[in-house]
């Protein structure tokens, strides 16, 4: 079976046993500024899961692209991943461990399912700590169905206890479902979750009762939920009897790719390549999602993925920018899936381009500097930061490299020695832009209202790819930058001028209603925020009659009414960043 039937069939079986199916979410988490990407299915549901009515109801289930970086040194073995897909199904307060379990054992191993000999399966269970009970239900369940115990394993919170995604949130014990691939156990202590490989998780129930509190204490939520994960990936590559991930139809092209552009062959050094695809496209995948290289957040995931699979490619005889050519054959293998990395095809070379051949101008030479360094077994902050700030090499990098001649690197130092640069560097543009309003006074007030309408303007001219990239607003004028590919028009501007002025003459009212962060995200309202989900944030609304001109998540102050805005001029148009322009407008 290949991945394509597994997902229909995992959907089939949820929807005929009451489940709706909803639409996966983006890369991006929407709710929870703590966390960079979406970790697994669980993460955008979890109003859902902390008590928020679903509008799709209580039994859900879905297939969730994911990113996770923390296994990013795992990369290479049989089954770790940067990006995969999970299938998820979801009871929201409503069904709990015995459907839960018997559901998963009855789609695992039933004839009209994936048919899976029992033998093959394990399982583990969460033992017991101070926080929560031994989870004796789930083992009655197991046992029930067939599971011998020496094929049950009890296992402590690290390895049998899921979430909160970020640093508090739903959360609590789960039971994993492992694939016995058949090698040799590798040692006598080889049991589920062994790294040898032996073992494949392939499913993941989880019983989310509990709620993790800032102070680290499990608070039981007010609704017990059940939260799943199936691995596409790993489940497609058992099936089809694989014992690794990487010669499935999800990958084996990108592989094919790969060894046409290297000297060395893939079964030669198959950890280059694995790093390669992994690597290339999950930064294919966030780079669909608009976010660009950076040193900051995503940004820097995305720069570190980039730069590891170009050292990688180097060693496998890759010479000539390469990350770029990756992209179709991602594309390929995903194209009836996600639509949004054909659409952004052009925009993920491009940056792919940019980055690579950025680092091609540094990298042999950085490589040289590593290996001049002067250590007696550590690389000291200061050498690393020079590696990180001249020659572009992310520090997980060098800490890499290090690891194969036997040095350590002085983290603490690198920090420190980072810090201190950009305070330095803080200093050195402080005043010049700090992103929102300088004051809250009424000239500012009023140029505020102004980008919101502008933003509007922009939108309804440009199209609805336009988003706020950031803005800096003082009494006398308003800066705007927003994602836009090309230099404005004359007939542009004045058509944005227009739209901005044509809404003031209305003197139309501004008013904002309070409402979840969820609720407004449902509802479209545009924004950049750093709020927690569940709580309420305010949506400012700029309307006409029934046409909504405006709305944003946005925490004011704002005028009541457009008409004392005067006229709106954009004085200056240009480019900002790559794929950013920058607006400067003032009010006369
Ligand atoms: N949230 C669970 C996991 O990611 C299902 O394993």
């Amino acid at each position: 079976m290949k991945s394509s039937g597994l997902r229909k069939k995992f959907l089939d079986f949820f929807k005929a046993n009451g489940h709706v199916i909803i639409p996966g979410a983006s890369l991006i988490p929407v709710n929870d500024p703590t966390v960079l990407f979406t970790t697994a299915g669980m993460h955008p549901l979890v109003p859902f899961l902390i008590g928020e009515k679903h509008p799709s109801g209580k039994r859900l289930a879905d297939v969730q692209k994911c990113i996770r970086t923390g296994d990013i040194d795992s990369v290479g073995d049989s089954w770790h991943l940067t990006f995969f897909e999970m299938l998820g199904n979801w009871s929201l307060g409503d069904y709990w461990k015995k459907e839960a379990i018997n559901w998963s054992f009855e789609f695992l191993t039933g004839r009209k399912y994936l048919n899976i000999p029992i033998e093959k399966l394990n399982i583990t269970i969460f033992a017991g700590d101070s926080d929560a009970p031994k989870d004796e239900e789930s083992t009655a369940i197991w046992q029930q169905l067939g599971i011998p115990d020496e094929r049950i394993y009890f296992l402590p919170k690290e390895d049998n206890w899921w979430g909160p995604a970020g640093q508090t949130g739903p959360c609590g014990p789960c039971t994993e479902i492992f694939y016995d691939t058949g090698k040799e156990k590798c040692d006598l202590s080889c049991r589920p979750g062994c790294s040898c490989g032996k073992y494949a998780e392939i499913w993941n129930d989880v019983f989310m009762e509990f709620n993790k509190t800032k102070e680290g204490k499990y608070e039981p939520l007010k609704q017990k939920n059940v939260d799943t994960g199936m691995g596409v990936e790993r489940t497609t590559a058992v099936l089809n009897g694989h014992n690794n991930i990487y010669e499935t139809e999800l990958f084996l092209p990108i592989i094919k790719k790969i060894e046409e552009l290297a000297e060395i062959k893939y079964q030669s050094q198959p950890l280059n390549y694995r790093v390669i695809a992994d690597h290339l496209k999950a930064a294919t995948f966030i780079l669909s999602e608009n976010i660009e290289p950076s040193n900051i957040e995503r940004g820097y995931v995305l720069r570190r993925l980039i730069r590891r699979a170009i050292r990688h490619g180097r060693k496998i005889g890759i010479k000539n920018v390469f990350t770029f050519k990756i992209v179709e054959p991602v594309i390929d293998i995903y194209k009836d899936i996600y639509p949004e990395l054909k659409k952004n095809k052009d925009f993920i070379e491009e940056q792919l381009v940019r980055e690579e051949e950025k680092f091609n101008k540094t990298l042999e030479r950085g490589l040289k500097e590593f290996e001049n360094i002067q250590t007696s077994g550590v690389i000291s902050g200061q050498d690393s930061f020079n590696l990180y700030q001249t020659y572009g090499f992310p520090i997980e990098m060098t800490e890499e490299l290090a690891k194969e001649k036997n040095l350590e690197v002085d983290l603490d130092g690198f920090k420190k020695e980072l810090e201190k640069h950009q305070n330095l560097s803080r200093t050195a543009t402080a005043g010049v832009f700090k992103g929102g309003m300088a004051d809250a006074g009424l000239e500012t007030t009023k140029l505020h209202t102004a980008a919101h309408l502008m933003l509007a303007g922009l939108r309804k001219v440009l199209g609805e790819d336009v988003i706020q990239k950031g803005s800096n607003i003082t009494a006398e004028r308003l800066r705007f930058d927003f994602s836009y590919k090309e230099k404005m028009t004359p007939e542009q501007i004045k058509k944005v001028e227009d739209f901005v002025n044509e809404a003031i003459k209305k003197d139309l009212s501004v008013k904002y209603e309070e409402m979840t962060l969820y609720r407004a995200k449902e509802i479209g309202a545009m924004g950049v925020f750093d709020s927690k989900y569940g709580q309420a944030v305010k949506v400012y609304i700029i309307s006409e009659g029934d046409e909504i001109l405006s709305r944003e998540i946005c925490g004011g102050p704002h005028v009541e009414k457009t008409g004392i805005l005067g006229c709106f001029k954009i004085q200056k148009e240009e480019s900002s960043s790559a794929g950013v322009r920058r607006i400067k407008a003032v009010l006369e």
